[in-house]
């Protein structure tokens, strides 16, 4: 099985071209600084309208089979913001540590921290995990929920995720 994931910008801006989007980008540098697997990259620019995230979050996990799929943006309290709301429609079982360390470990550099309502959950062979839209956040959250990544996937039966342990060290359970 390869290992396949999944990138979700949710911005209108950035889908409009209104700016570049920088996060999604971000994105795929920690995880080719992170991972010592081969690895396939699927990258969705998407406006932040809840069907069209479902949707898109749907096509890359039952038809693309992604391991794992990493949102940006869409996870604060303004109008337009929905993504956790799109991942929770998802999902058969959501994962609150996710968020709730995020925001612990964000919380360390802006108090608006509390403001972003990440979460992830599992849908089939997936983790969708949720990070906040600013570019800065990337690099702090997935630092701080990826050890538990690699051995999450495996629970669900996703590909085996192995990681540089001088970037992020994987941990696996002694036995496992
Ligand atoms: N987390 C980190 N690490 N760094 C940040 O700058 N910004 C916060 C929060 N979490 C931020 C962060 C702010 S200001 C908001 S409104 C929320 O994430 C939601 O951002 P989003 O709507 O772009 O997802």
């Amino acid at each position: 099985m390869g290992v396949h994931i999944g990138i979700v910008t949710v911005s209108d801006r950035a889908s409009q071209g209104t700016y570049e989007d920088r996060s999604g980008p971000a994105i795929r540098e920690w995880l080719k600084l992170a991972l010592s697997v081969p690895w396939q990259e699927h990258y969705r620019l998407i406006p932040d309208e809840q069907g069209l995230i479902e949707s898109t979050l749907r096509e890359l996990s039952d038809q693309v089979e992604c391991s794992l799929i990493v949102t940006t943006g869409g996870t604060g309290p303004a109008v337009r913001d929905i993504t956790p709301e799109a991942t929770e429609a998802v999902c058969g079982k959501m994962l609150p540590g996710f968020g709730e360390l995020m925001r612990q470990v964000s919380l360390q550099s802006v108090p608006t921290a509390i403001l972003s309502r990440q979460t992830a959950g599992i849908r089939g062979r997936s983790l969708i995990v949720n990070l906040p839209g600013k570019p800065a956040a990337i690099a702090e959250c997935l630092a701080a929920v990826f050890p538990a990544i690699p051995y999450c996937i495996d629970l669900i039966e996703g590909a085996r995720l192995e990681t540089d342990p001088d970037f992020v060290k994987a941990f696996r359970p002694k036995g496992a």
